[in-house]
């Protein structure tokens, strides 16, 4: 082995771009392999594909060191690396919940046959339980001194280069204290900074990744779950949220109410971990995901409900101006975006809708060209009816009534992540309506009354 050790990353997407520019800034020479010329290409001339705040720096930094270089050649990543970091994409399978394994596989098939020396294989890709022991056994296969380790990543998009460099935890899941010594030393740093070092057998590595996931969706929709509650007896979801998240045993972190999570891990991952609970027959345990799901979904209908209630019971040709594309601010992804989602039913209830994101709209365009868009928010708002602000970005969130008062043709929003302060909106006139607050009359009014009252109208059926 070198020393110091030598490292590649399989897969330069967003978690082996990240990886491999956070390990060649903490001095490791890295080689970063992708089968896509194209991409490797663009980040050896310190291009990224994707937008992460601080990432760009840190490549460029680890290609002018040279301690940092793409290629597509595997056997150029066998001859170079000590260490094998597998980060390929897990998307779903088409048509199916159960994550599509392929990449991975194909990282490995294609790197163990050139294996001729001691090495280590990690895995960072969030994969079933199970498939760390499938892999390892074709690595025992591969050579000697070959071996296989479970590493799982547990990075946010948008704060994604302070999560890989000070994480709050490394898990390290291995079939011997040989790895684990390997894993020691590619972390040293964080370890010294005092970050939690777990050591476990490879199932339990590949579960804290589906574990973590799972607890954080559930508990957004668990927050969204007393907003529908809130919604139906006149309470306030928001001082709820604050109430709850002030006991130090809830805490207050994945406990925004609004609409729901998105993006390219939270949802895919509780939907492949219910699929996988099925193949392992203890689908039973993790029945409560489908419903951690289905709440998340239903906020996005809730939220269109709303918008149409707003426009006297039809949506059809009322302009409709919607502040947010991403799924999260600090991201141009869109997979799985509630706010795009809202979008788009609000574009098939026949609202004429016109979108705004500061850094998602060319993802946007591509992934809904049905959808109007604009360069500005100014531009998005102009004559607009409704006004519906989805994802939390600052610029949303420190709008004033009066950024928006002379733009628009009727003084209606809604503030899909609860981030404004009513008072002001309602101040300047504006009809000012969040989820999960006073939706409906006061709790005066007895119950069986409000929802005839809320009865009718066009609804948003999926
Ligand atoms: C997530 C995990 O946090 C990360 O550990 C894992 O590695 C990948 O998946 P990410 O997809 O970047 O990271 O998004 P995250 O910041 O967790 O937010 C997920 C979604 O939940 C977003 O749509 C966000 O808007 C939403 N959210 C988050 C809420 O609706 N309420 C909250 O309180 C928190």
């Amino acid at each position: 082995m070198n020393d110091p050790l030598r490292l590649t990353v399989l897969g330069a997407g967003y978690l082996g771009s990240t990886h491999a520019a956070c390990m060649a800034s903490l001095g490791f020479d890295v080689l970063g392999v992708d089968t896509d010329a194209e991409k490797v290409d663009q980040l050896n001339a310190g291009h990224l594909p994707i937008y992460e705040p601080g990432l760009t720096a840190l490549l460029r930094s680890g290609l002018d060191s040279r301690r940092l270089a793409f290629t597509t050649s595997y056997p150029h990543a066998a001859a170079f690396g000590d260490v094998h970091f597998i980060c390929a994409g897990t998307p779903p399978q088409p048509g199916s919940h159960h994550a599509d394994l392929s990449q991975v596989n194909r990282c490995v098939a294609g790197l163990a046959p050139l294996l001729d020396r001691p090495c280590l294989v990690v895995g960072k890709s969030t994969v079933p339980v199970g498939t760390a022991r499938r892999l390892a056994a074709e690595l025992a296969e591969a050579g000697d001194g070959v071996e296989l380790a479970w590493n799982p990543e547990f990075l946010r998009e948008g704060s994604a280069v302070a999560d890989a460099l000070a994480p709050d935890r490394i898990v390290a899941g291995v079939m011997s204290p040989w790895a684990e010594g390997i894993l020691r030393q590619v972390y040293a740093r964080p370890i010294a900074d005092g970050t939690p070092f777990f050591v476990t057998e490879l199932e339990t590595a590949e579960l804290a990744k589906v574990a973590a996931n799972a607890f954080l969706a559930t508990k957004i929709s668990f927050i969204n779950a007393m907003a529908e509650v809130c919604e139906a007896v006149g309470g306030n979801v928001r001082a709820l949220a604050q109430i709850l998240g002030a006991d130090s045993r809830i805490g207050s972190s994945y406990l925004r109410p609004g609409i729901g999570f998105g993006g390219g891990c939270l949802p895919k991952d509780i939907r492949a971990f219910i699929a996988r609970a099925a193949e392992l027959e203890t689908d039973q345990a993790l029945g409560f995901l489908r419903e951690v799901d289905a709440i998340n979904l239903r906020r996005r209908t809730r939220i269109a409900d709303l918008a149409c209630e707003l426009a006297d019971g039809n949506l059809a040709d009322v302009p409709v101006c919607v502040l947010g594309a991403a799924f999260k601010p600090g991201s141009d992804d869109v997979r799985d975006s509630p706010a795009l989602d809202v979008a788009q039913i609000l574009h098939g209830m026949g609202a004429r809708v016109t979108v705004y994101d500061p850094a998602a709209l060319a993802n946007a365009r591509r992934a809904c060209p049905e959808l109007g868009y604009a360069a500005t928010l100014a531009e998005a708002a102009r004559h607009a009816y409704l006004v519906l602000l989805l994802t939390e970005w600052a610029e949303f969130a420190q709008l004033r009534p009066d950024d928006l008062d002379t733009l628009v043709a009727q003084r209606n929003i809604i503030d899909g992540r609860g981030v404004l302060d009513p008072a002001p909106w309602r101040a300047a006139g504006w009809n000012y309506r969040a989820l999960g607050m006073a939706l409906t009359p006061p709790p005066s009014t007895p119950l069986a009354a409000r929802r005839s009252a809320k009865g009718g109208g066009q609804g948003a059926s999926r």
